[in-house]
């Protein structure tokens, strides 16, 4: 049932960046972007048209998006909250974007200032412009195996959100442990559940590495036949309306395993050092990634 194929999505330009205290100019993010871009990963999430009051350090994500160079292999994606963030996107030219939705009532409220259902609703606006401009959506939900308000979510909250957001024409649903917490037994029940409503190929683990068990959770999500994986590069970042939550696993950190297990992805694992390198550089310390540190060492 393990997958002999799967998709990495880098997710470090947004979600890592989006947490790091030191706010990167566009140059250094295209910089990052460029060098990801010639890894053999072939889906990048580029930044978020959210309110800079919110995020700032994604503010420039408009300049960064624009300035892309059109690599028509890849595929690079953006966060639209509500249809601001989404007339943004499409002013950019990005031809993919993501929704982003909890299965916690109050997470809902602290990330974008709504409840599940207002957000729900919000992003039937986004659907229709994103139809209309032949953009592809993915949807995300949070605190998947725990909330920071709330503690325990069930399994059960998860996969409504999941198959409403897939109803409304996400093409996939990412799971995101934003916090960490999940451990293999929480993976399964999770996935038991959530796989009675939608199909594997739709869906992604995003899985943050707080409490050191991403690997092993998304070893379990790959006995599921899980072929779609979020990473970070260098494990940048965290959520800024999830305090203490650490960056997502690394992506270094994701390709050792595969890699060790046979598992084709077509990223190559010396130029995602070097991207891994600069952006560590950048920000003035090491990688947040055992096997990206053990590489560099060698
Ligand atoms: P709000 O304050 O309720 O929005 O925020 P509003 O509609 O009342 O507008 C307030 C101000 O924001 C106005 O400006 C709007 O123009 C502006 P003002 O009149 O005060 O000058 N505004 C915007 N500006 C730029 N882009 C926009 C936008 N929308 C409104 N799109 C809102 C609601 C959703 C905008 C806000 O809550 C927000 O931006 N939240 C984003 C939070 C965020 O980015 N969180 C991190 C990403 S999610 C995540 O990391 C989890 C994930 O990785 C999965 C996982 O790990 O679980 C995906
Ligand atoms: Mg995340």
């Amino acid at each position: 049932m393990i997958p002999s194929q799967v998709s990495i999505v880098e997710v470090g330009p947004r979600d890592g960046l989006q947490n790091e205290k030191q706010a990167l100019s566009a140059a250094q993010k295209l910089e990052l972007i460029k060098l990801l871009s010639q890894t053999g990963l072939r889906r990048i999430e580029a930044g978020a048209f959210v309110s800079p009051k919110w995020v700032p350090q994604m503010a420039n994500s408009d300049e960064v998006i624009k300035a892309l160079n059109s690599e028509p292999d890849i595929h690079y994606s953006a966060l639209t909250p509500n249809v601001k963030g989404m007339e943004a996107a499409i002013e950019s030219g990005v031809k993919e974007v993501a929704v982003f939705g909890a299965a916690s009532e109050s997470f809902s409220q602290k990330n974008i200032n709504c409840s599940i259902s207002e957000s729900l609703k919000r992003f039937e606006d986004i659907f229709e412009l994103a139809s209309k401009n032949n953009i592809k959506v993915r949807g995300y939900v949070s605190c998947v195996m725990g909330c920071p308000y709330e503690g325990d979510i069930s399994p059960n909250a998860v996969s409504q959100v999941s198959k409403e957001l897939i109803d409304m024409g996400c093409y996939e649903v990412s799971l995101g442990d934003t916090i960490g917490v999940g451990t293999p037994k929480a993976t399964m029940l999770l996935l038991d559940d959530v796989l009675k409503e939608i199909s594997v190929s739709k869906i992604a683990a995003h899985f943050h590495d707080t409490y050191g068990q991403a690997l092993v959770n998304l070893y379990t999500a790959l006995g599921y036949g899980v072929s779609t994986i979020d990473s970070a590069v260098a494990g940048l970042g965290g959520c800024p309306y999830a305090k203490g939550a650490s960056g997502n696993v690394a992506t270094e950190d994701v390709l050792y395993m595969l890699n060790g297990m046979d598992i084709s992805t077509g990223v190559d694992m010396n130029k995602l050092l070097v991207a891994s390198s600069y952006i560590s550089n950048v920000l003035g310390r090491s990688p947040i990634s055992k096997s990206a540190n053990a590489l560099l060492a060698e």
